[in-house]
């Protein structure tokens, strides 16, 4: 694709964070991150009640903040549940949905992954659609059966129009929190089966920024965001690290003036 896309890099915090090192975290990337915002797209997704700290810290700054999960209703009789239009008032303008730890912890299956993906985009929000393989799935070689299916519920919900709107991370299983990433060749390699899958959906969809997750680190993130159908990172450990969070993120402005 002769198109530029532009290269991101997410943090997802997990359920890590307490205010007073949130404050330093936050204040730590802000500034290094305001050198870079021309050239890439930075932002955070935290734990829900520290949204409003982080807009206090990050309002009138380069970078995005967003949420690891809503639900896929606006109001009403769901204890626990958080509306993204309750994140919205906080200035988010993300949520990861369909994380592999809520997939499994939380069983949520691919059609409510969707259904939230939804929610979001009617909200307003970028949704960052998670998907991924086990080990075993890998090794019973059913890699992109498995994510081409968490894509395709996806896709079958959503119209052409919304589905431009979204980010996907592929991040395998296997290399979740492990300091085992996979290889550049392999995540390009299921990057380039989900964009085929997406070009199929509609040519319009060859735009739709790919993220890789999984231990990623200031030391691989160069080579895998010089892979042609990676676009930037969702990062998990090294995101609670303002050193190696901005490490990460300058590798990826390094990147998208290689391409
Ligand atoms: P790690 O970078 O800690 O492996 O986590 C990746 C992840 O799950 C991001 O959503």
């Amino acid at each position: 694709m002769a198109e530029q896309r532009v290269k991101w890099v997410i943090g997802n915090w997990k359920m890590h964070g307490r205010l007073a090192e949130n404050a330093a975290l936050l204040q730590a990337v802000a500034d290094g991150a305001a050198a870079m915002a021309d050239a890439i797209r930075i932002g955070v997704c935290v734990p829900t009640p520290y949204l409003a700290q982080t807009q206090a810290l990050l309002s009138g700054k380069s970078l995005a903040w967003g949420v690891q999960d809503i639900s896929t209703y606006t109001h009403g009789a769901y204890t626990g549940e958080v509306a993204a239009e309750m994140a919205c008032e906080f200035g988010a303008t993300l949520a990861i949905v369909g994380h592999s730890e809520r997939r499994a912890y939380h069983a949520e299956s691919s059609e409510l992954v969707a259904s939230k993906a939804r929610r979001a985009l009617q909200a307003g929000l970028t949704p960052i659609v998670c998907i991924g393989e086990t080990l075993e799935e890998r090794e019973a070689g059913t890699t992109e059966a498995v994510v081409g299916a968490q894509l395709d519920a996806v896709l079958n919900l959503l119209s052409v129009e919304e589905a431009q709107r979204i980010v996907i991370a592929y991040e395998p299983v296997w290399a979740i929190g492990t300091g085992r990433s996979a290889t550049a060749e392999q995540a390009q390699e299921v990057h380039a089966f989900l964009r085929a899958r997406l070009v199929q959906k509609d040519a319009s969809l060859a735009c739709v920024a790919l993220l890789y997750g999984g231990s990623v680190k200031p030391e691989n993130a160069q080579v895998l965001f010089g892979q042609a159908d990676i676009d930037g990172g969702l990062i998990g450990g090294a995101s609670l690290k303002s050193e190696d969070f901005l490490a990460i993120c300058e590798q990826a402005k390094v990147a998208s003036h290689a391409h």
